[in-house]
């Protein structure tokens, strides 16, 4: 059988135990897994790209065959840039569909020879969200569960800089 490369690529910012569990499931079934950081979003970030590359690395050291990179311009691109075979994304409910659909379709047209892979992370990921956990963790609720380790100690972190720098506790 035809040995798969696959790109997850994203935002990650900051990465989740939602995306860990789809990295996860994607080290099982491809011989290599690039998880790659888009460089040029529109978005404000909270977490630079080299603190969300440094986080994913410590999150991803137990699977071997899981690779840390950057991209910027297009998906598609890079995915021939690296020889790889396919896009990983995952879907959590319904509401994914329509936007990850609409990029699938778009890569395909950019891109004939690229196919996109959804996977679905375990149900108890299902509301989770990069977004939520940044919106809970400001209003001072737990993202214990929500994040790895590394990212929870980060997101004190900044916390506690925005703290001291803006003296109302609000990042
Ligand atoms: O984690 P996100 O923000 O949902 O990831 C979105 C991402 C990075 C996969 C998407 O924005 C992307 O692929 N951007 C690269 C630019 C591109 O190729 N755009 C055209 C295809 S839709």
């Amino acid at each position: 059988m035809k040995q798969i490369k696959a790109i997850y690529p994203g935002s990650f910012d900051p990465l989740t135990n939602g995306h860990l569990d789809l990295i996860e499931r994607g080290s099982k079934i491809f011989h290599e897994l690039v998880v790659a950081i888009l460089r040029n979003s529109e978005k404000e970030p909270l977490f630079d790209v080299a603190e969300r590359r440094e986080m994913l690395i410590a999150a991803t050291r137990r699977w071997p065959n899981v690779k840390i990179d950057t991209f910027s311009g297009l998906l598609v691109d890079y995915v021939v840039d690296q020889k790889a075979n396919a896009v990983l994304r995952g879907i959590r409910a319904i509401s994914d569909y329509e936007y990850e659909l609409q990029m699938a379709l778009m890569n395909r047209k950019l891109n004939a020879s690229v196919e996109t892979i959804f996977m679905m992370p375990a149900e108890a990921y299902s509301y989770l969200s990069s977004r939520l956990v940044k919106e809970v963790f400001r209003l001072g609720g737990s993202v214990r569960q929500l994040v790895p380790p590394e990212v929870e100690e980060r997101l004190y972190n900044k916390f506690r800089a925005a703290t001291s720098a803006a003296g109302d506790g609000r990042l």
